[in-house]
């Protein structure tokens, strides 16, 4: 099953139910993509998966979550971008940028002011983030139109679609949780009103770009997070992007207060044991729609790949960590000499350390071996995380630590 093609509605086909799923990479230079990602991108898609998302690109500086992101908010790096586009759709590989922005998850280094749907501040984020500000109603409309234009100079460089990151906690996702959402306008209150940010973003990239360009979602199955957006309302969120002809969904879930996405802590050891972190919930999202759907988190054994697609619950398997330390894991597969990936949580040792910095010393641990990648080395899976800290902050300082969750 994983190796049997898909067709998304729009006719476009995928070789293989493998998606890998987006990482931000941290490798742009004054926000322009280089050689770097175009040689990551190169690497991955000779890996074998039929989909590449890449790491959050970013539709606007106030936006960024990391100093090193991408931002593509005009045709000023339309070259790049088309190097970068051809790099990873090579091998028959459809390649996905991810468009995004931080709202409040946006840090100090980057955004003193960050930008919210209300002021609502991070719990636990002192020093690293400033508390946000509430945008206003043109401000949101604006956004939106970036959000499209990002999405319109993507199908011009040669991508074959976007994925609209409404998870993790980011911009899109603070308008859908009735936490981080406290407005009484037409964008708060009701979930048809919190959802309303995430639509329009939806119809403004659809109005901008061709049939055959795929507009994709990634979305919380829930924040985990008391009085946040949760699993009732990410199903009805499902049902509605479905209905309005949304390509694909993935799900995920979590943001910075409660990190589920790379550790799914909160959940039944059932769920963990099976490897996947969300397979319940995709059942769920099946029984209200038929869109395509892509599970992320936790997949790392080819059997339980298998069985989860199986289920006939979802339609690829979503996978981000094992494509950092085993880049060609389809082609491993398909040749009969995959072993399964280890991937411990990352950890110095050091539990106040640990508790303090710790999901953030973890990507910065699998951004190092994307680096790695991108200039022609193998990944190092003995990587020491203390050596990833000292790095980390010599070359960024104490900001460099509340950079990238996802
Ligand atoms: C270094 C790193 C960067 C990530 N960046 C993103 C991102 O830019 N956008 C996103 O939606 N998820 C991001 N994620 C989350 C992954 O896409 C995925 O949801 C998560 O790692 C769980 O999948 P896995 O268990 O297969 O790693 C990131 C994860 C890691 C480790």
């Amino acid at each position: 099953m994983l190796f049997q093609p898909f067709t998304f509605a729009n006719g476009k086909t995928v070789k293989n139910r493998f998606f890998k799923s987006a990482m931000e990479e941290q490798l742009a230079k004054h926000s322009r993509p280089g050689d770097e990602l175009v040689r990551l991108y190169e690497v991955w898609a000779n890996g074998g998966a039929g989909v590449l998302v890449t790491g959050n690109v970013m539709v606007d500086k106030s936006g960024k979550g990391s100093i090193d992101d991408v931002m593509v908010a005009d045709e000023r790096d339309l070259s790049r971008l088309q190097q970068w586009a051809q790099a990873g759709t090579q091998n028959g590989a459809l390649l996905i940028m991810q468009v995004n922005h931080a709202g409040k998850q946006s840090p100090k280094a980057v955004s003193a002011v960050p930008l919210a749907p209300s002021a609502v501040p991070l719990a636990g984020m002192d020093g690293f983030i400033n508390p946000p500000r509430a945008l206003t109603d043109s401000e949101i409309k604006t956004l939106i139109a970036q959000f499209a234009e990002t999405a319109r100079i993507a199908e011009k460089a040669g991508f074959s679609g976007v994925q609209i990151h409404g998870a993790h906690g980011y911009l899109i996702s603070q308008f859908l949780s009735p936490h981080h959402n406290r407005r009484e306008d037409r964008w708060g209150g009701s979930l048809e009103n919190r959802m309303r940010f995430l639509t329009e973003i939806y119809h403004a990239i659809r109005a901008v770009v061709g049939q055959t360009f795929l507009v994709g979602l990634k979305l919380n199955s829930a924040d985990f997070q008391k009085g946040g957006f949760d699993e009732s309302e990410s199903v009805r969120v499902v049902q509605k992007m479905s209905a309005l002809g949304i390509d694909f969904i993935e799900i995920s879930g979590g943001n910075y207060e409660s990190p589920e996405m790379l550790t799914a802590a909160r959940q039944k050891a059932g769920t963990r044991q099976r490897e996947a972190f969300f397979l319940d919930y995709a059942e769920k999202a099946r029984a209200v729609s038929r869109v395509p759907l892509i599970i992320t988190g936790g997949f790392r054994s080819q059997a339980a790949m298998n069985e989860a697609l199986g289920s006939g619950h979802l339609d690829f398997v979503g996978i981000a960590r094992p494509f950092a330390l085993v880049p060609d894991l389809p082609n491993k597969i398909a040749g009969g000499d995959y072993q399964t990936v280890k991937t411990e949580r990352i950890k110095t040792g050091f539990a106040p350390l640990d508790n303090k910095v710790g999901a953030v010393l973890e990507m910065d641990w699998y951004m190092n071996q994307m680096k790695r990648l991108a200039n022609g080395k193998q990944p190092d899976p003995t990587l020491s995380p203390w050596k990833v800290l000292f790095k980390t902050l010599w070359e960024n300082g104490k900001a460099g630590l509340s950079t990238g969750r996802s």
